[in-house]
């Protein structure tokens, strides 16, 4: 439920206008309830010291630095996406917050690794980690202190959403691996990392609030936000994330910023989240009610309406509002303890470079904060080089999930010598220069990444056709997207067709898709199915290469005997030329498997998947097919799709025997209880002099104009403490209360109650290379709920994978996979926690190469497994 604005005039307008404009209303059962006080952090004893090296210094800084630290110094005001104010006096600098999940935006001499889908699709976890250390070791070079990365959210429930690919994949534990892999990476070098956007954010349009309408409701039940949405945010504070960034919508009518239900209950109680929270740029839209609803950091520090005019609804008004007690003084204690805590437990007290980079400019020098129109000039780019070796991690990552979908009479790998012609643009770099676009806000090329915020400048962009010069291939290039007259086809060629699918972020349109593929749809861009079909026609060996931010629709040709091969070469960042020989001469083979379903129409979906339009008030999306998305839905509708989710072929093959399944911690139907939670630091509730928050004299000489300033005039300052003296009361909001509470059932310890992580069941397999070729497999356990339950359970749901290592013809490895409690459990609404429907059950555990390969299955109760085919 929205909890009331601040006192702010801005945040008037907006109420009264949002809610004239309210004609649709968020449908019946859908609740955000109320959950008051904002829990206090520090009671989870990993985080111990780091809280209590924070509330030696929270106990020593004035209101006014307290309040500047919440929040940033305004937008394009300081060398990053965003900047924090300082406390100096305590020793606690500005911190640089920056883009995106995939590499450096807008900087120099960084890495453009490949993005979150494509990291994905290569089922491995030490690659997710690895590109996260290397992520962490860029950031930490260019002085950055927050990742704003990884995204695990959206999800990818609606296929063409236009930020999916910034994440890891339509399946919460794919994307959890991917999420919480790459935080530890990053965090293993000491920057904070913040994991994305909660929750809900499944299409880019109507996303944000604005003057004329408030952003898109999506509605969904309990049920479905814990067993997917949540899981991988879930798994992301269980590896200790630092920050936590709220989405732009709204979940069950309130918006994510100030959405007490979302931040103060599930995350900072039932997650036991101990960092920070933040809110995605310009999308918090209230002073006092963000705050009561447990925001504690402030993006980029402007109002929502109109940014750039110095105005705030922290900063100085969080000072007035902690004056005349609007805000209780323990709510900005605990909210700056939190980011004070963070920082100290990512250990950036000690020797933490500063920002030597300038996210606004490439010039050397320049005005320090470009959102003033009089702003200081200085030297702000000092093009520190952090690429380190970095290519490597990116090229094995891109060549290792490289999906080959259909090889036909094995046409792959191709000889040396093998006659090529190659056709479509996306075989070479954007003629207008590979950084040309803004934010790659355009589809010119290779495609290496999606557009937006989650982009990055490539340092050099390894084309396929650099890749086949380098390798001196025996080929032809058509740098056309039409199928050219003068290719000559002989009956020896072999045709490689590249062609693309792009989305992105909703503050640019690309060739009239607003970040989603609302005209695009799933289709090919650039008439790609006209050219595959027409190399398809003239040429009898087609192999077509796809780069592609998510599912597209292959019906068009990929059935034309003429089409071979196809590979999906997802987004492979810097990357693309080499990894891709590696797999088209059989370097390597492939390994990569598909992380969603390819379907054959759009029709395949249910309709709540198609994009919301333009309504009248509040857009309202309801996730009225619940847990059923990507393969979780196929099997319900019985659909067969054109390729299932985990699908991936290979040059060898693989038998997978000798599963074993061991249980480890035994089951009830119930969780032991939680831990009780530990101390938090406490500090005197007492509100401050009026003084704590006047204006310095000596400020005001350097005062820049429309920066953010926590400090308030002495009337304004005194007049706060005079309404307070006055007895003049704050519009609480339904169910506001001080008193902490003890925490719920499922919670207990970062991630939630440290029971559901035990493991119930190990499962071990031996994985052999049974072909001719070296090779990595994937083996994807998937788990089926015993038959005959009350509650209703998807037919079969991915727990966990692992990957072999390179593989030679006849060798073996043993994998180990597992299950915990919760991968067990469904989550029960009436009893708010996690309980295993039936303990003594016999839980289907399959294992397969694909949601439509699963040949093994071990059993929970008959404790045995054997080689047998799933079948719904
Ligand atoms: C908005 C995007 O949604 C978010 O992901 C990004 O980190 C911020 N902008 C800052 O650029």
């Amino acid at each position: 439920m929205s909890a009331p604005h601040s006192f702010s005039i801005f945040s008037l307008i907006l109420l009264s206008l949002s809610s004239c404009a309210s004609s649709i209303d968020v449908p019946a059962g859908y609740v955000a309830a109320p959950y008051y006080p904002a829990p206090h952090g520090g009671w989870t004893s990993d985080w111990t010291e780091s809280y209590r090296k924070a509330s030696l210094l929270v106990s020593n800084m004035t209101l006014a630095e307290k309040t500047n630290v919440t929040a940033g110094t305004g937008i394009f005001m300081g060398r990053c996406v965003g900047n924090t104010g300082s406390a100096t006096r305590v020793e606690f600098p500005s911190l640089c917050l920056q883009d995106g999940p995939l590499g450096i935006r807008n900087s120099d001499h960084n890495t453009a690794f490949p993005a979150g889908i494509t990291v994905g699709a290569t089922f491995d976890k030490n690659l997710m980690y690895a590109r996260g250390v290397a992520l962490g070791e860029e950031f930490r070079g260019k002085g950055i202190n927050i990742h704003l990365g990884p995204s695990v959210g959206p999800l990818g429930r609606r296929p063409r959403g236009g930020r999916n690919w910034e994440g890891f994949g339509s399946d919460p534990v794919l994307q959890a691996f991917g999420g919480a892999r790459t935080i530890e990476g990053i965090q293993s070098v000491g920057v904070i990392a913040t994991i994305k956007h909660l929750i809900a954010n499944e299409q880019e349009m109507y996303r944000m609030y604005n003057l004329a309408q408030p952003g898109i409701s999506s509605n969904l039940d309990d049920r479905t936000l814990h067993e997917l949405y949540l899981w991988p945010f879930a798994e992301g504070v269980r590896s200790g994330v630092g920050a936590v960034m709220m989405a732009y919508n709204a979940v069950n009518g309130s918006a994510c910023s100030q959405n007490s239900y979302l931040i103060n209950n599930i995350l900072k109680d039932e997650l036991g989240f101990q960092g920070f929270v933040m809110s995605d740029w310009l999308a918090q839209i209230s002073g006092v009610a963000s705050s009561l609803s447990g925001l504690d950091m402030s993006m980029p520090g402007d109002i929502h309406t109109i940014p750039l005019l110095g105005s705030s609804y922290w900063m100085y008004e969080y000072s007035r509002s902690i004056l005349n007690g609007s805000v209780p003084v323990d709510r900005l204690n605990d909210a700056v303890t939190r980011i004070l805590a963070t920082w100290f437990q990512l250990g950036q007290d000690q020797d933490y470079p500063k920002p030597n980079f300038d996210t606004n400019t490439l010039d050397a020098e320049g005005p320090l904060y470009p959102g003033s129109l009089f702003s200081p000039t200085g030297i702000v780019n000092e093009f520190v080089d952090v690429q380190g070796n970095h290519a490597d991690v990116a090229r094995d990552i891109a060549r290792d999930a490289i999906t080959l979908l259909k090889n036909t009479n094995g046409i792959l790998p191709l000889s040396k010598t093998a006659k090529l012609k190659v056709f479509g643009t996306d075989a070479e770099k954007n003629p207008d220069g590979i950084n040309s676009c803004t934010d790659m806000g355009c589809d010119k090329g290779t495609l290496g990444m999606g557009w937006g915020s989650g982009s990055a400048r490539y340092p050099y962009l390894d084309s396929p056709i650099d890749a086949l010069k380098a390798r001196g291939a025996n080929f032809t290039f058509f740098n056309t997207d039409s199928f050219p007259s003068n290719s000559n086809p002989a009956a020896s060629d072999i045709a490689l067709v590249f062609v693309n699918a792009d989305s992105g972020e909703n503050y640019i349109t690309v060739e009239n898709n607003p970040g989603d593929r609302t005209s695009a749809n799933l289709n090919l861009w650039h008439n790609g199915d006209k050219l595959v079909q027409d190399v398809a026609a003239k040429y009898t060996n087609v192999i077509v290469i796809v780069h592609t931010v998510g599912p597209i629709l292959l019906e068009a040709w990929h059935d034309l005997p003429a089409v071979k091969s196809v590979l999906f070469a997802h987004l492979p960042g810097q990357e693309a030329g080499e990894s891709l020989m590696q797999i088209l001469f059989g370097d390597v083979s492939p390994s990569g498997h598909l992380p969603y379903t390819i379907p054959t129409s759009e029709d395949n979906y249910p309709d709540s998947l198609d994009l919301i339009g333009f309504e009248l008030g509040q857009p309202q999306d309801t996730f009225t097919e619940g847990l059923y998305v990507d393969y979780r839905h196929f099997h319900k509708a019985n659909i067969t799709p054109r390729y299932a989710f985990g699908h991936g072929l290979s040059y060898t093959t693989f038998s997978f025997t000798n599963a074993t399944i061991t249980p480890v911690t035994p089951l009830t139907s119930t969780p032991p209880a939680r831990p009780a939670k530990g101390t938090p630091p406490s500090y005197p509730t007492a509100i401050p002099a009026a003084a704590e928050a006047y204006w310095p004299a000596e400020a005001k000489t350097y005062r820049i104009w429309r920066y953010l300033y926590s400090w308030l005039e002495k009337a304004d300052a005194d007049a706060a403490a005079a309404d307070l003296a006055a007895g003049k009361k704050y519009p609480y909001p339904p169910g506001y209360t001080t008193t902490q509470k003890p925490g719920p059932p499922a919670g207990g310890a970062q991630g939630g109650n440290p029971a559901l992580f035990d493991t119930a069941y190990t499962v071990s397999l031996r994985v052999t290379n049974t072909g001719n070729a070296t090779g990595r497999a994937v083996a994807q356990l998937y788990v089926q709920f015993p038959p005959g339950l009350a509650v209703d359970t998807p037919a079969v749901q991915l727990r966990d994978f692992a990957k072999t290592g390179p593989l030679a013809p006849g060798a073996s490895q043993t994998l180990q996979l597992r299950l915990t409690r919760k991968d067990l459990s469904v989550w029960d609404v009436a009893a708010q926690n996690w309980l295993v429907p039936s303990v003594a059950g016999d839980y289907g555990v399959w294992i397969g190469e694909a949601v439509d390969r699963l040949g093994v299955r071990c059993g929970s109760a008959t404790g045995g497994c054997v080689e047998k085919a799933f079948s719904l």
